[in-house]
């Protein structure tokens, strides 16, 4: 059986794709068989976040009907494997985005985990990420316009009868400017799984084109990822070096069945 777990926020640019792909690479090293599909069709990431802006066979063109989601899989240097979406503002032209969780539901049975990275908001958009997954983890920056929002999402989402797993805070500061976290909890009434800090390194992991987990993988941010990760699959982080090869751009692989 696959578990499909929705990446979500209100609120835009609070650390989405970050989490998506990091929580992925991260379930990849723990052995897991993991896609990451990028769901955020008008402002697709994933290829830029890991430096593959040229994608020959795209969520778009599976939702389109032209291609089969099996061909659309790509593999990064990293050992993540993502379907990544068409960056050009054509490809949203006709774009019937409420087949998306139908399609991605082809992915049943073919891979262990799919994680969904979703665009923010509560628009058509971020509702059919949210409908693609049927668990959702909610990522937020510790501040209350992001948390407000996160509040509508976590409404949103048990509307449509998905988990609620619990709350990622990401760029916390750390400082008395941050919401304390007992607030948070008490504000959006779910366990925060975890507190990524602002980390300098993660531009650093961006510039490279890989998750942070690849490139700083003992760093703080890295080994919470992964601390998260072994939750998701009732294991626990006991620790442990990774490569770090940094070159490469995303290879096609596509699905054998
Ligand atoms: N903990 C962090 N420390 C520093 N920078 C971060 C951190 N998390 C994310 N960023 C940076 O913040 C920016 C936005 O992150 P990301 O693209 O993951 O957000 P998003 O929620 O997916 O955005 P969108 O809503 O537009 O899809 C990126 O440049 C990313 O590298
Ligand atoms: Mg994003």
């Amino acid at each position: 059986m696959t578990r499909f777990i929705t990446i979500a926020s209100g609120k835009g640019g609070v650390g989405k794709t970050t989490v998506a792909i990091n929580l992925g690479k991260a379930l990849a090293d723990f052995g897991r068989d993991v896609i990451v599909v990028d769901a955020n069709v008008s402002k697709p990431n994933i290829g830029i976040h890991l430096g593959g802006s040229v994608i020959v066979t795209s969520l778009h063109d599976v939702i389109k009907r032209d291609k089969n989601i099996k061909d659309s899989v790509y593999l990064h240097p990293s050992g993540l494997k993502v379907i990544p979406g068409n960056i050009s503002l054509d490809a949203l032209e006709n774009l019937e985005i409420e087949k998306m969780p139908e399609i991605i539901h082809e992915l049943e049975g073919l891979t262990e985990v799919v994680i969904i990275d979703a665009a923010p908001g509560l628009h058509h958009e971020a509702i059919q990420a949210l409908r693609s997954g049927e668990e959702v983890i909610i990522v937020t920056t510790p501040d209350l316009p992001a948390i407000t929002d996160a509040l509508k999402t976590i409404k949103a989402a048990k509307r449509l009868d998905l988990k609620v797993l619990g709350v990622i805070v990401n760029r916390a500061h750390g400082d008395a400017n941050d919401i304390p976290l007992k607030n948070i909890r008490a504000l959006l009434e779910h366990d925060i799984l975890e507190v990524i800090p602002e980390d300098p390194d993660m531009r650093r992991a961006l510039k490279l084109n890989h998750p942070i987990t690849y490139t700083h993988p003992d760093n703080e941010s890295s080994i919470k990822f992964k601390k998260v990760a072994a939750r998701l699959i009732g294991t626990t982080y006991i620790g442990g070096k990774h490569d770090s090869k940094v070159e490469g751009f995303l290879r096609k692989v596509g699905i054998k069945e």
